[in-house]
């Protein structure tokens, strides 16, 4: 992590027939996270994995398990997630009407609590539970589905976030998930972001590029 940004591969664009071994790929490649599409099809139109699978994954790696839950109702969740193995568990602002009830019971589970805000949320909704998380994740496209173009506006509201970040006293990862590519990547962490989600540009063209691809787009 050279110069302080993290990668957090997103599972997502990852050969889902050989998971075990795409997990164990990308750790060896340098990445610094493991991060879970869970997708309800409720919430997000597009149905991906459950706890099942994070509990499986977990013997295959050791890099810090960032779970993005895109399930709404969340709470009922949350347990099960928590014993699956998640180390970061990041939750939707848009998921149900009681934020901060959500964040306390993700904190009472003893893991990393994540915010994450759509595209056409305002950065404000976080301002009352910032000094109470841990992550926050700004999706820079529409969640749902891998592969998507980035969504330029986003970073005014990465760049926003980012200096209520510094002005507070609590260590806040700054997390963007969508479109990361060599060419928004730089962009992204010239806004104030400090972990990127890559999916398509962390698995492209197999295991033998996750090195060099994990590489590039730390800058
Ligand atoms: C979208 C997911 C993302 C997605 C990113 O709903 O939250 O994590 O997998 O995929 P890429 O990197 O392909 O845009
Ligand atoms: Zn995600």
């Amino acid at each position: 992590m050279p110069n302080g940004v993290r990668i957090a591969a997103s599972l997502l664009a990852a050969d889902f027939a050989r998971l075990g071994e795409e997990v164990a790929a990308v750790e060896s490649a340098g990445a610094d996270y493991i991060h879970f599409d869970i997708m309800d099809g409720h919430f997000v139109p597009n149905l991906t994995i459950g706890p099942a699978v994070v509990e499986a994954l977990r013997v295959h790696c050791d890099l810090p398990f960032d779970v993005h839950l895109m399930i709404s109702p969340v709470d009922a969740y949350i347990p099960t997630f928590s014993s699956a193995g998640a180390d970061i568990i990041t939750f939707h602002a848009e998921a149900g009407p009681h934020l901060h009830r959500t964040v306390q019971l993700v904190r009472s589970h003893d893991v990393r609590v994540g915010v994450s805000i759509n595209p056409g949320t305002p950065a404000e909704v976080l301002k009352p539970i910032l000094g109470e998380i841990d992550l926050v994740l700004v999706m820079t496209v529409n969640p749902g589905f891998g592969g998507q173009r980035f969504i330029d506006s986003q970073l005014d509201k990465v760049r926003q976030i980012r200096s209520w970040i510094d002005a507070g006293d609590r260590n806040i990862e700054l997390e963007v998930d969508g479109g990361i590519t060599l060419e928004t990547a730089p962009r992204a962490i010239e806004s104030g972001a400090n972990v990127l989600v890559a999916g398509t540009a962390t698995f492209a063209g197999g295991s033998d590029h996750y090195a060099r691809n994990i590489t590039g787009l730390r800058g």
